[in-house]
């Protein structure tokens, strides 16, 4: 069955391009990424594993660890390695999963057959550090994902674990938020004092937290 937000994200041991990894172990107390792609030496999948590796940065201060996966071997994953540099001028520096056997894209529904019988789907799993998935997202083959996106969404994810708040529409860090319907108004002028009733239902403050610029 396909996984759904706030199932726990099955354990796995992989091969990958950092050796062999237990992935509740390697993840322990982190947020990840767990991203498949279809195919080794595919033009939008270089693009896209460069992409990530030139986020690294961005990933780290989140507390963040991504991994890859494809159904091609952990080999091809190393010679496709020098032209994902060549290419982004990246180099991989996270785990990419060889899973041949499709063990791990079945465990985590990145098979998709009426879009592919061979290759993974683009899947994305964002999982927090309780092991539950937070976000899952699925693209097709032809179209490469935003990262950026990813890394506004876990903003918003770690926000909202810590803060009885929700963030808007095309909300990025820094901007006001809306305090979740479940705190009352009592409530909410303790917490959040100061917070703009656009509606009853739509109450508006600034970032818990925020750094002021
Ligand atoms: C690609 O990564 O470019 C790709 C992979 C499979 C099908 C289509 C495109």
């Amino acid at each position: 069955m396909a996984l759904r937000l706030g199932d726990e994200a099955p354990d796995f041991t992989a091969e990958t391009t950092d050796g062999s990894i237990g992935f509740h172990e390697w993840k322990k107390g982190s947020w990840a990424i767990l991203f498949s792609h279809p195919r080794d030496f595919t033009p939008v999948c270089t693009t896209e594993l460069g992409a990530v590796a030139g986020l690294k940065p961005e990933f780290d201060k989140r507390n963040v660890k991504v991994m890859g996966l494809s159904v091609d071997s952990v080999s091809d994953h190393h010679r496709w390695a020098s032209d994902i540099k060549d290419v982004t001028g990246n180099a991989l520096n996270f785990p990419l999963i060889g899973d041949p056997d499709k063990s791990i894209a079945n465990k985590y529904d990145m098979l998709h057959p009426n879009a592919s019988d061979t290759a993974t789907v683009r899947s994305v799993f964002i999982i927090g550090p309780d092991n539950k998935v937070k976000l899952s997202l699925t693209y097709p083959a032809s179209t490469g994902r935003n990262f950026k996106e990813l890394l506004r969404v876990i903003d918003s994810l770690q926000l909202t674990a810590s803060h009885k708040v929700a963030t808007p529409a095309d909300w990025v860090q820094g901007e006001d938020v809306i305090i979740v319907p479940a705190v009352s108004d009592e409530d909410a002028t303790k917490t959040f004092p100061g917070f703009v009733a656009k509606k009853p239902y739509l109450r508006v403050t600034p970032q818990p937290g925020k750094q002021s610029s």
